[in-house]
């Protein structure tokens, strides 16, 4: 069942029934003002970091979902209802949300009004801004009491929700012209408040939210605007919220917008008060007069717009399949910029207040925006690197605000360094910068440290030289790629995380296959990376570890069918035939076969045929089978999930590309591209019901064939899921990979493609790139032109900048 449609020349998702089966989100903002807001208005916004700076208060895991939002009540003399339909849940005439790039709007109708929400963070600002259009559809006067709603947070999300003997006695509000200021603390350490204003002379608003609601009610019934009048409370304490009351008279046809500014102000210690008590509301006034006229706001939508025509005009294709052009020209491309954003921070699964960046997953998330906005991923390379220590090893994660490591989770995580190598090699393959490997880049943010960032390059490679067990592979540390599989962990008091808790790697056996594959495949790109810019020495020796690496999989890694997963503690095989649960594992057949390991002694095609066999089904790859059935604790958190789900053989979205792309390594389009349409949402959006989360961006989990309800997806949104299936649809499957030396057109399609179409921005010219498969091909290039030329091999040549070209290829 579906609950909506694609629409997209417009490149929104719009969404015809409010009940969803999950709330289905979107993002607002991509730079500094962040908000997220659900199809019934729900979520909430912050400044850069979630967890300290959270402007608007949600409570998550609540009942009902999705409770506490950006609301308006319209309170029409006949009923109290919500364009979104919640909170007031009045059965609404007619819904439609529509969900676009970095803006929604909802709208609802009801007794023949109209009223038309829109949201968007404006570039450039530190501000949400709000167009509530009122249009009277009926023959009469119509005159209504419109209430906005927000509700403010106390700043530190994770404290808001705590510690509530100082958090009742804190609050403190203005109130001027037609704008509600929240200054909480500016007294004392804060240099900054938000404010929430409209456009119109309010006749009327409330600031505490008791006065507001009643004490007794909810969202779905204030008291203010069931009885169609506003106290004009003032907060002292409590819980600070605002809402403006406007009222509208509406003659037969016509229609009015009201625009409300929802914004974050800081300032300096010396420019921090008017006068005694009185807060500084220059810079806030300065920004609600940039929006303060609905052409103001219909412009600043429109230079949204055309910023998001920019970054999705790097990469388009055409294909048959509508499908899959939607999702690569339009919402895979907008959920890596989303990851980019956010990590693994703030969404409707992650609440904002746990994770900061990650080493690994922001390095990952790189591959999917690079092509879109080279310079900031610059920077967060360098940032990424900046928390790296001397030895390669690095921290796990990092704080967004204020970019130091995480103490708390640390390091020891064995596959992060290497995930730099991809991260820094992908930038410079789309830019051609090679001056980023000169930057001067400290270790843990240690001033004077610095060493350049090649070097970083150097000693992520070598930490896991440094670091191989006794079979010769790579020593797993506190976890690799899959965070649950905890080999060093023996845990067995439910008070610590699996994450944090002792990592006994002292006279540990634990290898991972895993690493032992993601560093043969980003080795190689190291290697490469030191021939192209003249280190042929460090080539040399950076090769004859890989080649050993290879021997050491070829010799300790393989089962017989399929990779080995890894060695335990004890230097028991995981991921063996020889294994009751956990015979087969994802991860380390999936890196082996990118790597092509055995690919001439037929181990690729083998693992493979392994991974259609025993993980493949319905709904895509599941990550292990058999599913653990009772906990391991010499394999920790993996064992905890029951059967199906999450890292125990749920459908990890993240990593079934790692086949798709094993299988263009052993030349098979027709698995590959099987692989990408099982999880790809747009091919499941008429399963909806059964699927739960939104149809327009990958979730990184599915429930396996073992769960109890197999398809079903979770934590939609922020997961590297993104970055992967965007890189191996479009760098593997269509095969359109950025060089150091140009465009290199490999494609490995299904024999039934007839071929495709891409146009791709690349260092400054633009290819329009045709493919054409007569023959049924699924791999290989047969011959490649430029503007009518034949060209040796399948490499475009770097061309001058600023023209087009158009290239013919044919398999
Ligand atoms: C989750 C992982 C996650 C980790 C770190 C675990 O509980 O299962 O998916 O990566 O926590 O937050
Ligand atoms: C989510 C984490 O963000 C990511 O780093 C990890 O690789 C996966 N979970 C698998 O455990």
């Amino acid at each position: 069942m579906k609950y909506g449609h694609f629409d997209d020349n417009r490149r929104e998702y719009v969404i015809t029934n409010p009940r969803t089966p999950w709330p289905w989100i979107n993002y607002l903002g991509n730079e500094d003002f962040f908000s997220l807001i659900s199809n019934t208005g729900g979520g909430y916004s912050f400044y850069k970091d979630a967890k300290f700076r959270r402007i608007t208060r949600y409570r998550y895991n609540n009942v009902p979902m999705d409770s506490g939002g950006k609301y308006f009540y319209i309170n029409d003399g006949a009923s109290v209802w919500s364009p979104g339909w919640k909170p007031c849940k009045t059965e609404l005439d007619s819904y439609e949300c529509r969900h676009g790039m970095n803006y929604t709007s909802i709208k609802g109708v009801k007794n023949g009004v109209e009223a038309e929400a829109l949201y968007f963070v404006p570039l450039k600002t530190w501000a949400e801004v709000q167009k509530l259009t009122l249009r009277n559809t009926t023959n009469e006067v119509k005159t209504l009491k419109i209430f906005s709603f927000v509700e403010w947070c106390l700043w530190n999300a994770a404290t808001d929700m705590e510690n509530f003997q100082r958090n009742f006695s804190t609050g403190e509000v203005e109130i001027e012209d037609s704008v509600i200021y929240h200054k909480t603390e500016y007294k004392e350490r804060r240099d900054h408040f938000a404010y929430y204003s409209v456009n119109e002379p309010m006749q009327g608003f409330d600031t505490d939210r008791e006065t507001f609601f009643g004490l007794y009610n909810g969202f779905d019934e204030p008291q203010t605007v069931l009885e169609g009048a506003p106290r004009n409370s003032e907060a002292h304490g409590w819980s600070p919220i605002a809402s403006h009351y406007v009222e509208v008279t509406l003659q037969p046809g016509e229609s009015k917008d009201l625009v409300y500014v929802l914004g974050y102000v800081e300032n300096a210690q010396d420019e921090k008060w008017e006068s005694k008590n009185i807060i500084n509301k220059t810079k806030a006034k300065a920004t609600i007069a940039r929006f303060d006229t609905v052409e103001k706001v219909d412009d600043a939508l429109a230079e949204l717009k055309s910023y998001w025509d920019n970054l999705l005009n790097v990469f388009t294709v055409k294909t048959s399949e509508e499908k899959l052009d939607r999702m690569v020209n339009i919402w895979n491309q907008y959920q890596c910029m989303i990851t980019f954003c956010f990590s693994r921070s703030a969404s409707f699964f992650e609440s904002g207040i746990g994770r900061g960046m990650g080493f690994r997953d922001s390095n990952q998330d790189l591959v999917g925006f690079v092509h879109q906005i080279p310079e900031r991923a610059r920077e967060r390379i360098i940032d990424i690197a900046s928390t790296q220590f001397p030895d390669g090893g690095c921290y796990h994660q990092y704080q967004p605000l204020t970019k130091k490591g995480n103490n708390e989770i640390g390091q020891g995580f064995n596959d992060d360094p290497m995930w730099l190598i991809l991260g820094t090699t992908a930038y410079i393959k789309e830019s051609g910068d090679f001056t980023i490997l000169d930057e001067p880049v400290p270790f843990d943010n240690e001033a004077g440290s610095e060493v350049s960032l090649f070097h970083h390059l150097t000693v992520s490679f070598d930490h896991v030289v440094n670091n191989l067990g006794p079979h010769g592979l790579p020593l797993s540390g506190r976890a690799d790629w899959n965070d649950c599989l905890n080999l060093n962990c023996f845990s067995n008091d439910p008070n610590e995380s699996f994450q944090t808790t002792e990592n006994k790697s002292e006279g540990s056996q634990a290898q991972s296959l895993m690493i032992a594959g993601l560093f043969v495949v980003y080795g190689r790109d190291y290697v490469e990376l030191c021939e192209v810019i003249g280190k042929t020495d460090e080539a040399v020796r950076a090769q004859k570890h890989i080649d050993a690496m290879v021997e050491a999989i070829k010799l300790n890694g393989w089962d017989g069918e399929w990779f080995l997963r890894a060695y335990d503690y004890f230097g028991n095989k995981v991921g063996s035939n020889e294994n009751e649960e956990g015979k087969i594992f994802i991860e380390s057949n999936g890196w082996c076969t990118m790597a092509g390991i055995g690919l001439e002694e037929g181990m690729v095609a083998k693992a493979l045929d392994s991974v259609k066999e025993r993980l493949d089904c319905e709904h895509g790859i599941v990550l292990n089978n058999p599913a653990f059935t009772k906990y391991y604790i010499e394999y920790g958190e993996i064992s905890s999930y029951p059967p199906g789900y999450k890292e125990n053989a749920g459908i990890f979205c993240h990593n079934n590309p790692w086949i798709m792309i094993g299988e263009t390594v052993q030349g098979r389009g027709d698995r590959a591209w099987e692989y990408f349409r099982k999880i790809c949402p747009s091919y499941t959006e008429e399963i909806s019901d059964l699927h739960k989360v939104e149809p327009y961006v990958y979730a990184q989990m599915i429930a396996g064939k073992d769960a109890f309800k197999p398809g079903e997806a979770k934590n939609s949104w922020l997961t590297g899921t993104a970055a992967w299936n965007y890189y191996a649809i479009t760098q593997y499957i269509l095969g359109i990979q950025p060089t150091y030396k140009g465009l290199r057109i490999e494609p490995c399609i299904a024999p039934e493609w007839k071929g495709f179409a891409v146009t791709r921005k690349f260092r400054g010219a633009t290819y329009l790139i045709e493919v054409k498969n007569p023959n049924g091909a699924m791999k290989g290039v047969a011959s490649l032109t430029v503007d009518g030329k034949a060209i040796e091999g399948n490499i475009i040549p770097l061309m001058p900048e600023g023209r087009t070209y158009k290239v013919e290829v044919l398999m």
